[in-house]
């Protein structure tokens, strides 16, 4: 194979990953801009090589986002997407090949350019009839139900100026406050964050239960609209007419008659989209007359009347100094960039992400670097380039190598197939992955033990912990031998651990830390399989039978009874006295008519403690949250409650239920 076929074949492997990653995964590893490189890099040497030409190459398609369980349906019209650019010179090649294709006067529409997932509408007199994802451009899923969940689209049309039958397309976007209210409750139930906006809006609109979908607040905007008699010529107008039916347009949208317009319209909203409640990534343009676009037509993937300009995202430069590895409760290896400090989009930036060991070679990182920090959509910066221009010629810079031992125990590190990190596999003598798995078993989420960290340090160093079971042999005696152990705090201490003795079932799986088994996760396998004994027996096919269950928390759970440490694990913790099944009086009166409720408890009641209405709520499929958001569906108030929060709920329109209200909604 020569060098050239050997490059190609690379690339299109590579790209495929990030395709993957990006589209069936939500968790790109690299920017759209990094990746759009890649691809032109491909198209460049396709296009100077056509003899080695494939029809799956990457170039030859434009992504898949197709999930199994949604029914899959053809688009009328193939969804097609825009050629793109960074630069405005590009953009105003794009506006003399329009003069000079069309060789009459026209006019350029400018948009926004919306950073969520693709959408395509059908109306048929006037009543939403079908929503379906681009999915491969030609085929696309179903997800009707989950977006009639969307508030901002409109079910049934007002007035009765539109067509018969037509398409709209547009964009689903979770508005930035959505977003963050979004990850703040998953850093609190320990489930991974996503990393943007679009990430959580692609997670969400494939989501099998549109009760959860309804309650995650998606918005839509609408830009394209197609179907055999539309109203004029002008898509402009159109779009003005398809607000007054109801969907949401945006005002940003310009008509422009010459470059510099264009320009003005480019340069004012690459600063002002920074106070839009929602993320967008460039500007589209587009011929405004649906007859001159015509004329124009398609190339095989985009159309030639219509363009995106992407905005680079912001960017710093500063010196890596130093990278660490850190480990993790599951013994993954997370590689961090130390950075003199620098100051990006408002916040001083002195640590950033390097994700994994092929990020790191990607960028062929030195220690010493002047490396660009990127804080597009993301909440954590990551390094995006490194400006070798900077290196000092003739000094020998050291690469940064990703360890193949752990940096904690010196193992072996291992990568399981199609993942992207590293693990250390010495679960049981790793100290951070020891300490860490102590630490968990003691959060109030799970156990509830009256310590943290450094009692999970101290009593791991000291020799007296080695896992979680040995926490149930600690005497006294032992405790006194240790510092900072006061006999008041050794009492408190033994305390809790006896208390912990109760804690239910689903806690108790939560708080052995399976890889994957969140809380949520924990509470519904706790549900469907009742006991520790019956989820041990249970198959991979079992265990993905039940409702959000993927493959990977499946063979997880699988892996973890497979193990006979686990297995003596979980018999020294049932001889201590937990809870390793279902209390059987509570599986009486169980119902989901509380599915995806998020509910708030506060006051004080006559029927029922407190914690009594937080296990209704639960035994009923809801969930009981701490305090009033946008997310809350209702507020449980009983006597005496705080003004503040009153206020807070009235102000946020959020139903106010009484004991008497809530206790017949379950009833
Ligand atoms: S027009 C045939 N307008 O960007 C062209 N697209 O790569 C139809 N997008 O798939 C698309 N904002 O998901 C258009 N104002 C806008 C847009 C927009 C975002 C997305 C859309 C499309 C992709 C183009």
């Amino acid at each position: 194979m020569s060098e050239t076929e050997q490059k190609i074949n690379n690339l299109r492997a590579e790209i495929e990953r990030h395709n993957y990653n990006y589209y069936v995964l939500s968790q790109p590893e690299i920017s759209d801009f990094e990746f759009d490189a890649l691809l032109r890099s491909l198209q460049e040497l396709e296009a100077a090589h056509p003899e080695f030409f494939d029809a799956n190459s990457p170039t030859q398609r434009v992504g898949s986002d197709l999930q199994s369980d949604f029914k899959q349906v053809e688009h009328r019209y193939p969804m097609l997407s825009l050629s793109n650019t960074y630069s405005e010179d590009e953009v105003a090649d794009f506006y003399d090949r329009v003069q000079k294709g069309l060789n009459e006067p026209f006019k350029i529409d400018c948009e926004l350019k919306f950073d969520g997932v693709s959408i395509s509408l059908t109306y048929h007199k006037g009543i939403l009839v079908r929503a379906v994802t681009r999915g491969d451009g030609v085929r696309g899923d179903d997800v009707t139900a989950n977006v009639r969940t969307i508030r901002s689209i409109p079910l049934r049309l007002n007035g009765s100026d539109f067509p018969e039958e037509f398409e709209i397309r547009g964009e689903i976007l979770m508005p930035w406050p959505v977003f963050e209210d979004l990850n703040r409750e998953r850093e609190r139930q320990e489930e991974p964050l996503f990393a943007n906006p679009r990430n959580a809006t692609s997670g969400t609109i494939k989501l099998q239960n549109p009760a959860i979908v309804a309650s995650r607040r998606l918005d839509a905007y609408f830009y394209y609209m197609m179907g055999g008699s539309l109203p004029t010529d002008s898509h402009f107008e159109n779009l003005q007419l398809a607000r007054k039916w109801g969907f949401k347009i945006s005002e940003a949208m310009r008509r422009c008659s010459t470059m510099e317009e264009v320009s003005a319209f480019i340069h004012h909203w690459d600063v002002a989209r920074k106070e839009l409640p929602i993320a967008t990534d460039g500007i589209v343009l587009k011929v405004d007359s649906l007859y001159q676009q015509r004329n124009l037509g398609f190339t095989a993937k985009s159309p030639r009347w219509a363009i995106a300009y992407k905005f680079q995202a912001e960017r710093a430069l500063t010196q890596l100094m130093s990278v660490s590895y850190q480990v993790g409760r599951t013994g993954a290896v997370t590689p961090v960039a130390n950075l003199e400090p620098v100051l990006l989009s408002g916040t001083t930036v002195k640590r950033a992400s390097l994700h994994n060991a092929d990020i790191i070679a990607g960028l062929d990182l030195r220690e010493g670097d002047f490396v660009y920090v990127e804080k597009g959509g993301e909440i954590i910066p990551k390094i995006v380039g490194v400006d070798t221009s900077k290196r000092v010629p003739g000094h020998l810079s050291e690469p940064v190598i990703f360890p193949d031992i752990c940096p904690e125990c010196s193992t072996p590190l291992v990568r399981e197939e199609g993942e992207a990190a590293f693990y250390c596999p010495n679960e049981r003598g790793c100290p951070p992955q020891i300490i860490g798995r102590i630490e968990h078993f003691f959060t109030r989420k799970a156990m509830n033990i009256n310590a943290g960290s450094e009692t999970a340090e101290q009593l791991f160093r000291s020799g007296l912990v080695e896992d979680v079971a040995d926490l149930y042999d600690l005497t006294d005696m032992q405790l006194m031998q240790l510092e900072r152990w006061a006999e008041k705090s050794i009492r408190n201490f033994l305390d809790s651990l006896e208390r912990s003795k109760e804690v239910p079932f689903e806690r108790v799986l939560f708080a052995l830390g399976i890889r994957y088994v969140g809380e949520t996760v924990a509470k519904r396998l706790a549900k469907s399989f009742l006991s520790i004994d019956n989820l041990a027996k249970a198959s991979l096919e079992e265990l993905s039978e039940v409702n959000e269950i993927g493959g990977s928390i499946a063979g997880s759970v699988v892996r973890f009874f497979e193990d006979e440490a686990n297995r003596i694990l979980i018999e020294r913790l049932r001889t201590a006295g937990l809870q390793f099944s279902v209390d059987p009086s509570l599986l009486e009166n169980q119902s989901d008519i509380l599915n995806g409720k998020s509910i708030v408890i506060s006051g004080t009641f006559q029927f029922h403690s407190r914690d009594e209405y937080k296990a209704l709520i639960e035994q009923h499929g809801g969930k009981n949250t701490g305090s009033i958001s946008s997310k809350t569906n209702y507020l449980l108030a009983g006597a005496n409650m705080g003004p503040a929060k009153l206020e807070k709920a009235k102000k946020l329109g959020i139903e106010i239920i009484d004991e008497d209200t809530f206790l017949k909604m379950i009833e």
